[in-house]
């Protein structure tokens, strides 16, 4: 299944084999992996960028999604479905290139893929964990919809560092009154 998701400011749509030039060219960012878990490569390679396209598009059903802009691959989006009692439940995770930063595609993608991810794939819960020194992660995910559930303390050992991660998640059946009760 193709997807493709055409926003104001940027196209969510499937991984293709032509993406690894701009993936190299936009991934490569000390700042990118900085703010992800330490599997997402840096230096970022050639090699990674195709092994990348390759897992993300052999597998369904699709969850990782390219964020177009400008007719090329600026970043990255998915949601990584969890399982056994956690099955219903996925964790968010993106990136974008720094040339794009700055002008909401971001929570543009969040927001879409979100509604994606209840929709198409039957989700009641999506959460991401968001490293202490990166707020306008937290931004995207406030403007999002997302609600802070806790601060996760010491929980991330990064570039050497012990870091706070903190909680964000929506539910798909919270109103303006919160989750459903029963
Ligand atoms: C986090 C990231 C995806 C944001 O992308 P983006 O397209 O620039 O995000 P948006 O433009 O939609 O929103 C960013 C918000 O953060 C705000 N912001 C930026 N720097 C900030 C700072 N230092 N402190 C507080 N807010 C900040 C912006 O002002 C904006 O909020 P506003 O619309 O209220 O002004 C991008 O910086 C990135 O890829 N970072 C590296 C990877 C990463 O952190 N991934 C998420 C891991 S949880």
């Amino acid at each position: 299944m193709v997807i493709r998701l055409a926003l104001p400011n940027c196209i969510i749509r499937s991984w293709q084999p032509a993406d690894a030039g701009a993936i190299v060219r936009h991934a490569n960012d000390r700042r990118i992996w900085l703010n992800l878990r330490d599997r997402f490569p840096h230096p970022y390679t050639p090699t990674d960028a195709d092994r990348w396209i390759r897992d993300a598009t052999s597998a369904p059903p699709e969850t990782q999604f390219a964020i177009a802009v400008g007719g090329e691959a600026a970043g990255g989006i998915g949601l990584e479905l969890r399982s056994d009692v956690c099955r219903g439940s996925a964790e968010i995770g993106y990136w974008l290139g720094a040339a794009y930063w700055g002008r909401g595609i971001a929570t543009e993608a969040v927001r879409a893929v979100t509604a994606y991810g209840f929709s198409r794939l039957g989700l009641r819960r999506i959460f991401a964990g968001v490293f202490e020194w990166n707020p306008s992660s937290m931004r995207v995910l406030e403007k999002a919809g997302y609600s802070l559930e806790g601060r996760l303390r010491q929980a991330v050992l990064k570039d050497g560092r012990v870091l706070d991660a903190f909680l964000y998640a929506i539910v798909r059946d919270s109103g303006p009154e919160g989750p459903r009760a029963g």
